[in-house]
């Protein structure tokens, strides 16, 4: 990678209602969360425990809007077989999907928060879907609380850059990362520190990291091991080469 990474962001807003044709600025909050959470410039950054203070990472991309499409539609729910990715389907194409990243904002139904492409899959369908309603900053006391800091779509953009749940989707399983500690299993809700592994060794799990499960509030770290994997797909060669240009 020679210089920093610059990544453009396409919103492509798809609404039936008022409430999911969300507002310039509820986008340009996501963005600042993005923005923050990928330069370890989030406020919770120092949150991180001691334990953990020698592989807390600064990622170091960047994200800057590079265009806002809406497109109002009759459909209540998309799902996750990417028909939001496809204008045949009611939904719209991506722009530019090899040199910007897409992001879907729908109502995608069955309390699913958010899902991405990881890297190497069809263009045609790559970025990110988040729903409507866990997209950037909202109060408190929102329907989307506690979804509401704007991280499924760092959750989600760490899938897009290659990452795996710290729980490697299976028990104790792997993230391909080496070091964060073996997870037993997704974590939820916001668990209290220390929180152990049952998993050979029994380490204390990062429960703050970005890929796991928890509420919002409970995420605030990526690790110098998932910012090399990150790091990884930007070189020649890499399934998002096309990004580092
Ligand atoms: N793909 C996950 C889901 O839909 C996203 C989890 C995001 N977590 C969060 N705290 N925002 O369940
Ligand atoms: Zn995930």
């Amino acid at each position: 990678v020679n210089g920093k990474i610059e990544i453009p962001v396409v919103f492509n807003v798809l609404y039936r209602t008022a409430a999911e044709n969300i507002s310039n600025a509820q986008l340009q909050s996501q963005l600042d969360v993005l923005n923050a959470d990928f330069n370890a410039a989030n406020a919770d950054f120092n949150q991180v425990p001691a334990l953990f203070s020698g592989v807390k990472a600064n990622v170091g991309i960047t994200f800057v809007l590079d265009q806002v499409i809406r497109k109002s539609t009759t459909k209540t729910s998309w799902g996750t077989r990417d028909a939001m990715k496809k204008s045949k389907q009611g939904g719209i194409n991506p722009t530019s999907p090899t040199t910007k990243l897409n992001f879907w904002v729908c109502t995608i139904g069955g309390g699913i928060l958010g899902y991405a492409q990881f890297p190497g899959g069809a263009s045609a369908t790559d970025g990110v879907v988040v729903d409507s309603k866990y997209v950037g900053v909202t109060s408190n006391t929102g329907a989307s609380y506690p979804y509401n800091l704007g991280r499924t779509a760092t959750h989600e953009v760490g899938h897009w850059l290659n990452l795996r749940h710290i729980w490697g989707d299976a028990t104790c399983g792997s993230d391909l990362v080496a070091d964060t500690p073996t997870h037993n299993t997704a974590n939820y809700g916001v668990p209290t520190y220390p929180h152990y592994s049952t998993c050979t060794g029994a380490p204390v799990e990062m429960t703050m990291n970005y890929m796991d499960y928890t509420d919002d509030r409970g995420m605030y770290m990526f690790t110098a091991g998932q910012k090399s994997r990150i790091d990884a797909i930007f070189i020649s060669g890499g399934a998002r080469f096309s990004f580092a240009q």
